[in-house]
């Protein structure tokens, strides 16, 4: 408890002060703008409710603009936690939070959400087109929307590398619905494994658990895998003794952006015994419905069955966020990464668009794809906006501009629309009074099974890592901490006494 609250304090105020938290007024403190001036205000879009655009939202002042928020999932999803939801050491509903509650301040809907897809942006007319994707449609399923600013803040999608097979028959690590099916289908194997007769060798491939992938996402799996075979299965199922985990990596060691220390001891730890392995300097190369072709680094292919493959290879850019990219023009968009952005994150080559966490990319300074990042980036960009509100829209244009011309080169490139024209001038000035964003890195924690996480700690000349039980509390402690709510504490709460009580629970459905 006390390790917990001292993670959580220190992390709350370090955040404030390296974020320069502390010279805005936060929301509940200022004059809101009165109703009878919100009529026109600048239309921000916000597309989707990942941590960009939810932290985003959140550090805006939405009295000061006109605010919808399009998003095929009306929820935010807690990632760093995720991985517990494939074993059910915590259920996911306990780290999923509603956007529409984000929406309303000073208890009135200050924002519209829409549940939807964005298939297309024309930076030219400043619109979007969006579908409803989901089950239920009704006589309208599609419309555009105009915006002044559009915040694109989709994330990104898992990569493949166009492996053929990776889609139809692996499960990802991303959504909600990948622990599902995950806990489903582990549970699935091993009651078809349990049938009168099964052949010995249909149980060997049923009982073959393949991850691959040897980043954080593909490790934290392993580890809770690793945990649930030998807190609950190997109780339940007298067949999960037979149960093989192998972790396929194509580089030559897991956690590639980890510190060598941390990346030997893990690979010990989750070797400790002898039905989990590393394969490493493998690559995946093609994906049938029950086995895998790898190639290792002499160039031999061989087969591996399976019964349970999880896939994470990382991270490719989102449709919406290529569409966007070609809709600028690949001669000036042209990073595989995702949409390329300038120092305040505008995206180049289109007036008006806004491009945060996974989905942007500054060459100059490029960053890891990660839950920090985009959480910095977005209050770092919500606080811009919330300067450019009270610097120019609330003023409007009567006090003279003080004029800096802008380049020809952005002259070109720039797509001025008409209903803002006047004020982009000012607004280029009043972006350049803005300090520049920094990134600051608060290291990096990642679990390892059996009560057990490492941690790394990066400065500019050294590395400091911690790994074991104490770094375990600590890896707790601050997600824990930086949970959305209080809701979400209590339930998370809950679950993680539950599951250490009770064990986690093995029936499907
Ligand atoms: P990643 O990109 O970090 O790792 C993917 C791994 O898959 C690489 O090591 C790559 O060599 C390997 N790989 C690629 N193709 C392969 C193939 N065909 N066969 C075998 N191996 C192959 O991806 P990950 O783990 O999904 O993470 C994505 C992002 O999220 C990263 O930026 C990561 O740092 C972050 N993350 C951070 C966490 C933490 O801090 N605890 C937890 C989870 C993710």
């Amino acid at each position: 408890g006390g390790l917990g609250l001292a993670a959580w304090s220190t992390a709350y105020f370090a955040d404030l002060i390296i974020n320069d938290d502390l010279d805005s007024i936060p929301d509940r403190f200022r004059t809101r703008l009165p109703e009878s001036k919100r009529d026109d205000r600048p239309r921000v879009v916000i597309l989707g409710t990942g941590w960009a655009s939810l932290t985003f939202l959140r550090k805006l002042h939405t009295d000061e603009f006109n605010v919808t928020i399009v998003s095929p999932r009306n929820y935010f999803l807690f990632t760093p936690l995720l991985v517990g939801g494939t074993t059910g050491t915590l259920e996911v509903r306990s780290i999923i939070e509603p956007v529409r509650k984000y929406c309303q301040r000073a208890d009135a809907n200050e924002a519209t959400f829409i549940e939807a897809e964005c298939v297309s942006v024309d930076p030219k007319k400043k619109t979007i087109k969006c579908v409803d994707n989901s089950a239920i449609k009704g006589e309208v399923s599609e419309f555009e929307l105009e915006y002044d600013h559009l915040i694109v803040g989709v994330g990104a999608d898992n990569q493949t590398f166009g492996i053929p097979g990776v889609r139809e028959n692996s499960c990802f690590l991303k959504e909600i619905n990948d622990t599902r099916v995950i806990r489903d289908r582990i549970l699935d194997c091993l009651e078809t494994a349990s049938y009168p007769g099964q052949p010995e060798k249909e149980i060997d491939r049923l009982l073959n658990f393949v991850v691959v992938g040897g980043g954080p996402s593909g490790v934290e799996f392993t580890a809770e895998l690793k945990d649930f075979l030998h807190s609950d299965l190997l109780r339940t199922y007298p067949l999960a003794k037979r149960i093989n985990v192998t972790l396929v990596e194509a580089l030559p060691h897991i956690l590639n952006v980890f510190d060598k220390k941390i990346v030997d001891h893990v690979e010990k730890r989750l070797q400790e015994t002898s039905n989990f392995k590393i394969l490493t300097k493998t690559a995946v190369t093609n994906v049938r419905e029950k086995e895998i072709t790898v190639r290792n680094d002499q160039k031999v292919e061989s087969q591996i069955p399976y019964g349970l493959l999880v896939w994470a290879t990382g991270n490719t850019p989102r449709k919406i966020t290529t569409q966007i990219g070609q809709s600028i023009g690949t001669n000036i968009q042209n990073n595989r990464r995702g949409l390329i952005v300038d120092e305040y994150f505008r995206v180049v080559g289109a007036e008006g668009i806004w491009a945060i966490g996974d989905a942007c990319i500054d060459p100059q300074k490029p960053l890891a794809q990660t839950a920090q990042v985009a959480n910095q980036q977005a209050r770092y960009l919500g606080r811009l906006f919330n300067h450019l509100a009270e610097d120019i829209y609330r003023q409007k244009v009567d006090d003279k501009p003080e004029v800096v011309p802008i380049t020809p080169q952005q002259q070109q490139t720039l797509v001025i629309h008409p209903k803002h024209a006047e004020l982009q001038q000012t607004f280029d000035n009043i972006l350049k009074k803005q300090p520049l964003f920094k990134y600051h890195h608060m290291g990096t924690l990642a679990y390892v099974g059996d009560h057990q996480a490492v941690a790394e700690f990066k400065g500019d000349t050294s590395t400091t890592t911690f790994e074991g039980y104490v770094t375990y509390y600590l890896w707790r402690s601050v997600y824990f901490s930086k949970l959305l709510s209080l809701k979400n504490r209590v339930l998370v709460a809950f679950d993680w006494t539950k599951s250490t009580i009770f064990g986690r629970d093995v029936s499907r459905g």
